[in-house]
């Protein structure tokens, strides 16, 4: 028998404990041991629940138990969870997480102590929800060169631009609704503005060149300036837009960023809509390949930790080697990332924007037209250095908006 302890009585710790009870039979085959569940840590009180006979408040006494060998941190948030799975670490404790702050923070030197110490730590719940990525990523694609990740990594913005579309709708509008059914945090402002996006690639991009990327150095744009509008060009242009985290590497340099771009209707991501998630990889030898499905949630995610925990008790005294080096990995300069952009401007009639201007500032470009939209000019540039775009951009007025043209 192995015994396990769960940091959280949350959505996502109570989850792990609903998978493992619903599925034990099948976990502990697949585990090859039986997995216990000895302890639950929350500061709070669960009376009435069968989960107050094994809680406790006071973490030592997980940490000086001997018999615990897996520690699950679904507690969220960078401190106490990092103290609290670098002592478990040290105390020889595998150790599997949901919480991608953490591990995009600390996950080069919590991956060090964990080989240090032949124990496990584990995260494949933090990118994706329930989405085997992290896993593949370690064990799977290991024969090929990695030159893209490019993934819908948060299912909340996913909706919102996913109802934006089908209804025509304002994004206040949907986020109010997503707010109320309960797809949207009362604060959205980690989903909406991109930053939990920017944690979920920084960890992949970081398992994918096997050096720590800071997610700081992530150039990140979030969805509060996608109107209906937009949709309607997008729609004209045969696609969709979608907040995307994408790594590529060009020309030797690894780039990385989140923003919201037109992604076109032949892409496989374009078809990934409401709260689901994917990413899409592309090897030099596998081609391209995409991961699909729930990428949050109390079961799909826990569904995911608890996978981390058969792993872990299958590796028992055993580390499973991945490489996340702690040296930071510069990323390329973003000023030089090439890509097309649609521009749309304020304008009585098309007349009204001097095309010589257009011509003179960006070289060749497409007109758009989007039914019903009047009084704008808009127009698709030929692939420009970021720096460069953003310099000419600024000296016209009346710009409604600027959208990446991404796949
Ligand atoms: N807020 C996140 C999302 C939860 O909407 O995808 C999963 O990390």
């Amino acid at each position: 028998m192995v015994s396990i302890a769960v940091l959280g009585y949350g959505t996502v710790g109570s989850g792990v404990v609903e998978v493992i009870r619903t599925n034990q039979e099948i976990i502990n085959k697949r585990a090859g041991n039986e997995i216990n569940i000895k302890y639950v840590l929350d500061l709070r009180e669960f009376e009435g629940d069968p989960i107050q006979n094994i809680l406790v408040h006071d973490y030592n006494v997980i940490l000086q138990d001997e018999d615990v060998k897996v520690v699950v941190e679904v507690m969220g948030g960078v401190e106490p969870a990092h103290t609290f799975v670098k002592q478990a670490l040290e105390q020889g404790k595998s150790v599997c997480t949901s919480n991608k702050e953490m591990v995009a923070k600390h996950g080069a030197e919590l991956i060090r102590i964990a080989k240090e110490n032949k124990v496990n730590f584990l995260y494949e719940a933090s990118v994706g929800g329930g989405i085997p990525i992290i896993r593949p990523l370690i064990s799977s694609l290991t024969c090929d060169d990695i030159t893209e990740v490019t993934g819908i990594l948060n299912g909340t913005t996913n909706y919102i631009l996913t109802r934006m579309q089908d209804k025509g709708a304002a994004f206040e509008e949907v986020l109010a609704e997503a707010q109320e059914k309960g797809y949207a945090e009362r604060n959205p402002e980690a989903d909406v503005e991109g930053y939990d996006a920017c944690r979920k690639i920084a960890i992949l991009t970081s398992l994918v060149c096997g050096q720590q990327v800071d997610y700081e150095d992530i150039h990140t744009e979030g969805i509060t300036r996608i109107t209906d509008k937009d949709f309607v060009y997008a729609k004209a242009l045969k696609s969709s837009i979608k907040l995307l985290g994408t790594y590529q590497r060009i020309d030797g340099k690894a780039y990385a960023m989140v923003a919201p771009m037109l992604i076109s209707e032949k892409h496989p991501l374009y078809h990934v809509n409401d709260v689901f998630n994917a990413i899409f990889v592309h090897g030099n030898m596998l081609d391209d390949a995409m991961f699909y499905g729930r990428g949050a949630g109390k079961l799909p995610t826990a569904s995911a930790v608890v996978s981390d925990v058969v792993d872990e008790v299958k590796h028992m005294g055993r580390n499973i080697m991945q490489i996340w080096e702690p040296g930071k990995l510069e990323l390329g300069n973003f000023a030089e990332w090439k890509h097309k952009f649609l521009v749309r401007i304020q304008s009585a009639d098309i007349d009204d924007v001097d095309m010589e201007d257009v011509k003179n500032a960006f070289g060749d470009v497409l007109y758009v037209k989007a039914p019903g939209i009047t009084n704008e000019t808009a127009f698709i540039t030929k692939p420009m250095e970021e720096g460069t775009f953003q310099e000419v951009i600024q000296h016209f007025t009346g710009v409604i908006n600027t959208i990446r043209v991404g796949f």
